[in-house]
């Protein structure tokens, strides 16, 4: 058993949570890490403060906050105290880090953050709360989104935040070299098709997402790129494109398990024989004590669908059921890779 000293440290963590995040995306809306990395040098708390337009006495708190969270590191000189970006800062956490989060936690802080407060009736009633507060008629949250242009493109900019960090350990999770023509069914922008396309060079991908969302999305992507296509439409009423490989990233997540096993029913008949359906998610353990991130992501699904996280054998199974054979399953650092072949 834990002694109490662990105990309450655990405790003491949780309850406060809610503010360590709300302090790393104060950091991030104020520009903080953005001066950091643009400034190439360290700086004291009143330059900073200067520079971005706040109080002295806030900005200090704020950065001091930011060294003990380890965003920020602290330096003594002459007595006078500078700031500088940790390495995660430089990586992640400025606008032009090379593996920049910030549209995904702004829109952590802008969407998740406020909506949490619906958790409670979301576990007393078992179902989604976020349509009503939309204000549409539509029933699931991806049409509800998809409802103001400005709200569809902070959410897929959010969702492309992910693809840098992880995209090349999910596309070389399997070989599949072997799948040449691709649609990536609910890939909402090109990030996840340009990781596919740029481990696979021969390969071609065709986005399908909802009309409204490649309607925005289409025009944010690279025009260059001859090899990625958006074609708008329903995965559950409309025709699929043709394809060797179906990618399903963070899609399955969203659907309860009949609403699964329609959509990927109807990808193995249009998949020919060989032909397989690649499903990205963060994935449970088989005894569901973890990962803590599948559990979060399990939340937010309960919040805001009729889906959630699963584990690997849940997968198996709903694959099996839409005709799938070959099961293969891999794991990575945040999301799980389960390939299906007819
Ligand atoms: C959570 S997002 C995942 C986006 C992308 N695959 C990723 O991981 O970055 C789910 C996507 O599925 C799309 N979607 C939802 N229902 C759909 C439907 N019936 N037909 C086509 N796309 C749909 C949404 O518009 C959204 O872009």
């Amino acid at each position: 058993m834990d002694s109490e000293e662990e105990m309450l440290k655990i405790l003491f963590k949780q309850e406060h949570g809610f503010l360590i995040s709300k302090i790393m995306f104060t950091a991030c809306e104020l520009g903080v890490f953005d001066l950091f990395l643009e400034s190439e040098d360290t700086l004291t708390s009143a330059a900073i403060a200067e520079r971005l337009g706040t109080s002295n006495v806030g900005m200090e708190r704020l950065l001091e906050a930011c060294v003990g969270l380890k965003l920020l590191r602290l330096e003594k000189k002459d007595n006078e105290g500078l700031y500088g970006n940790t390495d995660l800062a430089n990586l992640c956490l400025a606008k032009s880090s090379p593996k920049s989060q910030y549209q995904y936690m702004k829109f952590c802080s802008e969407h998740f953050y406020p909506n949490l407060e619906y958790l409670a009736q979301a576990v007393r009633e078992g179902k989604e709360q976020i349509q009503s507060i939309c204000g549409t008629s539509e029933k699931d949250f991806y049409k509800a989104t998809s409802s103001s242009k400005e709200e569809l493109q902070r959410f897929s900019s959010a969702l492309e935040d992910a693809w840098s960090l992880y995209g090349e350990e999910v596309m070389s999770a399997m070989d599949l070299s072997c799948f040449h023509i691709v649609c990536d069914l609910g890939g909402c922008s090109d990030a996840f098709a340009k990781k596919y396309i740029s481990l696979y060079p021969n390969s071609t991908v065709t986005i399908f997402d909802l009309p409204e969302v490649v309607e925005t999305t289409k025009h944010l992507a690279s025009s260059e790129e001859q090899r990625i296509t958006f074609q708008g439409g329903d995965f559950f009423n409309d025709q699929v494109p043709e394809a060797d490989l179906y990618t399903l990233a963070r899609v399955l997540h969203g659907w309860d398990d009949e609403k699964c096993v329609t959509l990927l029913t109807k990808l193995n008949k249009a998949c020919k024989p060989g032909g397989g359906v690649l499903i990205v998610d963060t994935i449970l353990n088989e005894d569901r004590n973890g990962p803590l991130e599948a559990h979060i992501y399990s939340i937010l699904m309960l919040l805001y669908t009729k889906g959630k996280a699963r584990t690997s054998s849940e997968y198996n199974a709903l694959l099996g059921a839409a005709g799938f054979k070959v099961i293969q399953f891999k794991k990575g650092r945040l999301f799980g890779v389960v390939l299906g072949r007819k």
